[in-house]
């Protein structure tokens, strides 16, 4: 103790010669900070192509006439020498497609468009008979058609409706005479908002476009109102996308009056109390801000913004820069995914084992035992293995459940067995061929998703002509502020000229 007292400096030293090994260690944690600070900074300053664009040039605009080829844009020449080097004949048209080329007309950005607002999205196998999207809309059907009427024929940007009863969701509720702005958009003299059909169905335009002041579509502006997340969870059996948020169907907490199911393995499980689980996914969904909405069936709890769809020459897309294959840099790929992976709830049980560690069979159970027509649900007193129930009794052909306009891609496999891909988590894609003259997204392989990215990259975001952005040009203002972007490095990231 004295001695200790009396030479301090050698305490200490022995302590650190001691715990070596850990200070060594937080030395090269130190090391590496230092090395990781100077890269970062060494990356963000050398990047001097985008000092050298003009940050405020127009958006460039997708040509038409020209060829997509895998996100390659192609002039017709180019497009016919490559033709004509794969020994196909370039004055034949079926040559370009047989190679992935797609070209670009005016024609198939219109197809695009109409698919874009009007075609719904997902199956009505899943979304409406198993998940209940139109059923839950419905509750509120009365206050919203009060709502539009209310309008007296004049356009909105964000219908409020004001509840006639009290609504209970999950553990909360809204009193009666409670306004909710539903985000909705509302065209002068229509009666239904803007990617809405009167069947509960939506299209993309719902979240993917809006309403000027004076009532004109911008197509691509994001629906930043929108009050998706209540529209979820309104919806007799939103627990049936459980896979998007975090939610185990087997924890503990769920345990109640759930079916009993024979699982993969051949074990009886129980399922969880289909009232406390939805009650508790309900709040999930309502705790998710209006304008934001969970696209994955990942397991992980991580929403996004409805972003822009102004997407030529944008990629990669998404916040994460998945998809990034396939024609139009990826943009077909999600296009696809819309339709496919991110909303054919039941598709995701084939690989339910390795993404989220959840057996089929369980994933199935819980997707049908509280299903928004009831006819779907598991039986009562016998204990089945919910997929046999599932296509042996309730949706004997999955073309027309399951994979309604979706096909196996050539080489994944048989359903429910496909192998996933880049282009396609769960081995589908959508790509109608029903031939029908009323199925506007019926084509050739992947037209659809091709019309909608062709589309999508003809789309330019509205100039802003408000008095305050023609003050701020006029003054310069604008000029001092593309310095300072220039200086801050903000174009290290939000690349010119879309900047996102
Ligand atoms: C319920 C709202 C909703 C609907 C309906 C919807 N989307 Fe989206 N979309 C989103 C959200 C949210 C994201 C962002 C997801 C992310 O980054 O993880 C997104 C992202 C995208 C992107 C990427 C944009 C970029 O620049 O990164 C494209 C393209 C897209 N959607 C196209 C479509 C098409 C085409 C449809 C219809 C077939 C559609 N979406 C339907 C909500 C929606
Ligand atoms: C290291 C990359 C990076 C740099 C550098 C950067 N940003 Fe960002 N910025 C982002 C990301 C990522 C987001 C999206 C964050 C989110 O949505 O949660 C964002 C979001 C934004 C938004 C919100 C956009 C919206 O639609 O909500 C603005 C505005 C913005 N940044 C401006 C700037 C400015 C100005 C600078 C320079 C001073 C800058 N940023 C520098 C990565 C960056």
């Amino acid at each position: 103790m004295k001695q200790k007292k009396n030479n301090p400096k050698t305490g200490v030293f022995r302590v650190l010669y001691g715990s070596k090994s850990k200070i060594f260690l937080l030395i090269c944690v130190f090391l590496i900070s230092v090395f990781g600070i100077l890269l970062s900074n060494w990356l963000m300053t050398s990047q001097t192509a985008f000092a050298k664009t003009d940050l405020l040039q127009p958006a460039p605009t997708q040509p038409l006439g020209y060829y997509d080829y895998f996100g390659k844009l192609l002039s017709p020449q180019e497009a016919s020498q490559l033709v004509a080097n794969k020994g196909l004949n370039p004055n034949n048209p079926i040559s370009y497609q047989r190679i992935g080329a797609v070209k670009i007309t005016k024609e198939l950005i219109a197809q695009g468009e109409d698919i874009f607002f009007n075609r719904k999205i997902s199956d009505t196998f899943g979304l409406q008979g198993v998940f209940g999207l139109g059923q839950g809309t419905n509750i509120i059907s009365d206050e919203i058609g009060a709502a539009i009427a209310n309008l007296r024929g004049q356009s909105t940007t964000n219908l409020k409706i004001t509840l006639q009863k009290d609504l209970t969701i999950g553990s909360r509720t809204f009193p009666k005479g409670t306004v909710i702005p539903t985000g909705f958009k509302v065209q002068k003299g229509q009666v239904v908002a803007l990617g809405n059909a009167p069947n509960g169905d939506i299209t993309c335009a719902v979240c993917h476009a809006s309403l000027s002041k004076d009532g004109k579509i911008l197509a691509g502006v994001p629906n930043g109102e929108l009050a998706i997340p209540l529209f979820i969870a309104l919806s007799p059996n939103t627990a049936a996308g459980f896979a998007r948020l975090n939610f185990n169907p087997l924890d503990p907490q769920y345990k109640g009056n759930g079916k009993t199911i024979i699982d993969s393995k051949g074990n009886k499980v129980q399922l969880p109390d289909p009232e406390k689980f939805e009650k508790a996914f309900d709040d999930a969904v309502l705790d998710v801000p209006f304008g934001n909405f969970e696209s994955s069936p990942d397991g992980i709890r991580d929403t996004t913004q409805i972003p822009s769809v102004f997407t030529f020459k944008d990629h990669p897309y998404l916040s994460d820069g998945q998809f990034a294959v396939g024609p139009f840099a990826g943009l077909s790929a999600i296009n696809n995914a819309v339709h496919s992976s991110e909303i054919n709830l039941l598709a995701a049980a084939q690989l339910s084992a390795d993404t989220l560690g959840i057996d089929p069979e369980v994933y199935i159970g819980t997707f049908l035992q509280n299903a928004a027509v009831k006819s779907l649900r598991l039986p009562e007193g016998v204990i089945v293995k919910p997929s046999e129930w599932l296509r042996g009794v309730i949706a004997p052909n999955p073309t027309q459940a399951e994979l309604e306009d979706q096909i196996p891609v050539p080489g994944t496999g048989t359903y429910p067995n496909l192998r996933p891909s880049l282009f396609t988590y769960n081995g589908l894609v959508f790509s109608p061929n029903t031939g029908k003259p009323g199925d506007i997204a019926s084509g050739p392989f992947l037209f659809a998703n091709n019309a909608m990215s062709a589309f999508q990259n003809s789309l330019v975001p509205p100039a802003n002509q408000t008095s305050e952005n023609w003050q701020a040009l006029n003054s310069n203002s604008v000029k001092r502020g593309a310095k300072v972007f220039e200086k801050a490095n903000c174009a290290t990231c939000h690349i010119p000229p879309f900047y996102y």
